[in-house]
């Protein structure tokens, strides 16, 4: 009598903790898309055990925040730093993550002497090239075989289509992007390379995008997918801007992945939704109206829009690979200090106690429902 309850409690117990294994993100985009999010180092040395938890049951993807970039990598020339790198991989493989590398060349977060001669005027294009081969070469093959792709060239072009005028395009022209994709190639020939930019939805950035995406396509050079970062304010972008980016990117012949999808809920200049890390603006109390909370309405209006975005992501799983949040709980969100240091902001699935928001449930219905 006693064995059989004790099976019945035992076998309720499993019951329980399958179906809250199945009611994840995860587990209702299976077959559709990846479901990432971006981690800090905080969230794979071991200190913080539930954060972890929540990543390893609920997505399917992860991606640096910052400990892949060459600021962190290389501060000195020939100085490598993999102690965090490291860690995010092992985390990854212990719980069966798909990650991705981010990112090779940048023109933020970038170390100085990069792109600076020994006269400390601009790097000669040869300085150049071999500095960002032995980069690449060095950091691509030391996780060869672990992630599955990498953002390669990250935030390239202007909103009109134009390239950006960074030291990389200063000194080589716009050959710096195909030669970035060759060598990334050359060190690790079974990794999947992207191309990741902001605002991709302004049609004029997207064909930009385009151009440069059929020039690699032309000359035979890998490029798998093209990633739209997704910082979104609560006016900008549309849906239907959105959608039309993805399409065109689809017909392309790349594949599109969403890849730092975040929704401010405050209050910006001109809803201006570009992420570019120098485009800050200094503090004021009328722009951070929600230090004591969200209002409900506000709330609601969050996360219609969290759903509609999330309901064209789902239409088009066909092209889309990747689904990834930029980040976890709001208590970490770098909105809080983007475009305005100090805000309080509410972008995250996870509050600042880590509870699941309501939205979550409301996407793994959607994704459930999606053909
Ligand atoms: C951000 C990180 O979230 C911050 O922690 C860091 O201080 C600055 O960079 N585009 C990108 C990301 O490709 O790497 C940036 O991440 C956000 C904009």
């Amino acid at each position: 009598m006693k064995k059989s309850i004790l099976l019945s409690v035992l076998s309720l117990a499993v019951f329980v903790t399958d179906t809250l294994a199945q009611n994840t993100l995860k587990e209702a985009t299976k077959g559709k898309f990846l479901m990432g999010v971006a981690i800090n180092t905080r969230q794979h040395d071991g200190s913080n055990p539930v954060e972890e938890a929540i990543i390893a049951n609920q997505f399917s993807a992860i991606v640096p925040e910052n400990c892949m970039k060459s600021g962190e990598i290389q501060v000195e020339e020939g100085k490598f730093n993999f102690e965090d790198a490291d860690r995010f991989v092992a985390f990854g493989e212990k719980n069966n993550l798909t990650m991705t590398g981010h990112c090779l060349v940048w023109h933020s977060q970038l170390p100085r002497w990069f792109t600076v001669g020994p006269d400390g005027k601009l790097a000669s294009p040869e300085l150049l090239k071999a500095r960002m081969k032995t980069h690449i070469n060095t950091v691509v093959k030391r996780y060869k075989g672990k992630l599955k792709g990498w953002d390669v060239v990250n935030e390239a072009f202007e909103d009109n289509g134009t390239y950006r005028n960074s030291a990389f395009y200063r000194i080589l022209g716009e050959e710096f992007i195909p030669l970035a994709f060759q060598y990334a190639h050359e060190a690790d020939p079974n990794i999947e390379l992207y191309y990741n930019d902001y605002n991709m939805y302004k049609a004029s950035k997207c064909d930009g995008v385009i151009e440069m995406v059929k020039k690699l396509k032309a000359r035979g050079i890998r490029i798998d997918a093209v990633g739209m970062q997704g910082h979104m304010v609560m006016g900008s972008p549309t849906v239907e801007e959105m959608e039309a980016s993805i399409v065109k990117l689809g017909a392309a012949g790349v594949k599109v992945m969403i890849t730092e999808w975040d929704i401010s809920i405050l209050p910006r200049e001109n809803n201006r939704t570009s992420a570019n890390l120098s485009d800050n603006m200094g503090y004021a109390q009328s722009m951070d109206p929600y230090r004591n909370g969200v209002p409900a309405e506000a709330m609601t209006q969050w996360n219609k829009r969290m759903t509609d975005m999330f309901s064209l992501f789902l239409k088009h799983a066909d092209v889309i690979d990747r689904v990834t949040v930029w980040g976890l709980g709001d208590a970490t969100t770098w909105l809080n200090n983007f475009p305005v240091r100090g805000r309080m902001d509410y972008p995250m699935l996870y509050d600042r106690q880590m509870k699941p928001k309501a939205v979550i449930q409301q996407m793994i219905d959607l994704a459930k429902k999606a053909k």
